[in-house]
């Protein structure tokens, strides 16, 4: 059988998230500052780099791939390398491939998702209100990400809804997004906003507990608590009246660490083994050195046993704990 990571905790690295560009076409306010500046192309791995990259840690036991961003599907040539990592599935050697993405060029690729594999994707999703939605995203145009979802659920692939919750926009329309998503027959995740990044605002005055709202949502909703293993941080719940699956992913109200399963691969090679820490490996040099599979994968197992135990994210601190953006890291 195949070898694991495994950290120094005792955590099985079994799912590997891999951000492809860190560019994208949108500019959520809590995700991104006003000005970026993004990174040179000389800086960003080939696909075949990616490719390599991915490949080996498959090679490592790694038995779920995410694909993320920036935004996965504003990367040229994505579709090349998400059709080539395929390979891994109908080998056996993975157990699901697939991406999270803003949604605005999934009308374009559902269909090739669907052929290569993706049985369920994700899709981010704050607000059903096109002004306020222009607005969060500084000029996104919501029925694009709609069209999107439709297309990808036409085409035979399940679609998560992913919902930051943000207390000055979102707050209010939390109940009419699940039922939304629901209705359609998407699980929907609420996510406590982290901080990674400096942004324009203040990380305070939007962040909401999703202890609290879940205690507001069951004051007018049955909340079963169920068993939906994707692999990722959620908890779900049922919602009796909907039907429905809803995820509360909580970083800071109730840390999920202990059970991490999980590494982050960036579009330059960089390899954090933490959302919430500051730890990173440079796998571009070991590969842009000439590495042999073999040394490729020695230093894959020394970053992976310094896997430190858990994230420092505190909201009102004066700083991010992280200085990178989130579309560095891909979530
Ligand atoms: P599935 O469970 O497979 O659907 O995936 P997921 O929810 O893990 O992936 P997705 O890309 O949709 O991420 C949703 C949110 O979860 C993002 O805000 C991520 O940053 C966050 N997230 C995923 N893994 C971790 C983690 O290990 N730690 C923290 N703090 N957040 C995470
Ligand atoms: N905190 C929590 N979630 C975030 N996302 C982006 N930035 C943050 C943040 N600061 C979400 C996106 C996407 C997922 C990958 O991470 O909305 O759904
Ligand atoms: Fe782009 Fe995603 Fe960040 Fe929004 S959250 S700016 S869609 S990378």
């Amino acid at each position: 059988s195949r070898p694991v990571l495994v950290d120094g905790f005792g955590r099985a690295v079994t799912y590997l998230r891999v951000s492809v560009t860190d560019r994208c076409d949108l500019r959520c306010r809590y995700c991104m500052a006003e000005r970026m500046t993004f990174l040179p192309k000389a800086e960003v791995l080939t696909l075949e780099e990616l490719d390599r990259l991915a490949s080996t840690f498959i090679s490592l036991g790694v038995r779920k791939l995410r694909l993320t961003g920036g935004e996965p599907l504003v990367r040229r040539g994505f579709m090349d390398l998400f059709a080539g990592l395929s390979r891994h599935l109908r080998s056996g050697a993975l157990d699901e491939l697939t991406l999270t993405t803003n949604g605005t060029r999934l009308e374009t690729h559902a269909h090739d998702l669907a052929r290569y594999g993706a049985r369920r994707i994700n899709v981010s999703l704050d607000t059903l209100k096109p002004d306020l939605f222009r607005e969060l995203t500084r000029g996104g145009d919501l029925a694009r990400v709609v069209a999107g979802i439709d297309a990808a659920l036409a085409a035979g692939v399940a679609v998560k809804i992913n919902t930051v919750a943000l207390k000055a926009d979102n707050a209010a329309e939390l109940p009419a997004l699940i039922q939304w998503a629901h209705a359609r027959g998407c699980d929907l995740t609420l996510i406590e906003t982290m901080p990674l990044g400096e942004v324009d605002e203040d990380r305070t005055d939007q962040f909401l507990s999703l202890k609290d709202v879940r205690r507001e949502l069951s004051s007018f909703w049955t909340l079963e608590d169920i068993q939906h293993a994707t692999g990722g941080p959620a908890r779900y719940v049922r919602v009796a009246e909907t039907g429905g699956r809803l995820g509360f992913i909580t970083p800071l109200s109730h840390n999920f660490c202990d059970t991490c399963n999980r590494v982050r691969l960036t579009c330059t090679g960089t390899l954090h083994t933490c959302l919430g820490r500051e730890d990173a490996s440079d796998l571009r040099a070991v590969l842009r050195g000439g590495a042999s599979d073999a040394e490729l994968r020695a230093a894959i197992f020394a970053a992976i046993g310094a896997k430190p135990q858990g994230h420092d994210f505190q909201i009102a601190a004066p700083r991010p704990a992280v200085a990178r953006h989130m579309s560095t890291t891909g979530g």
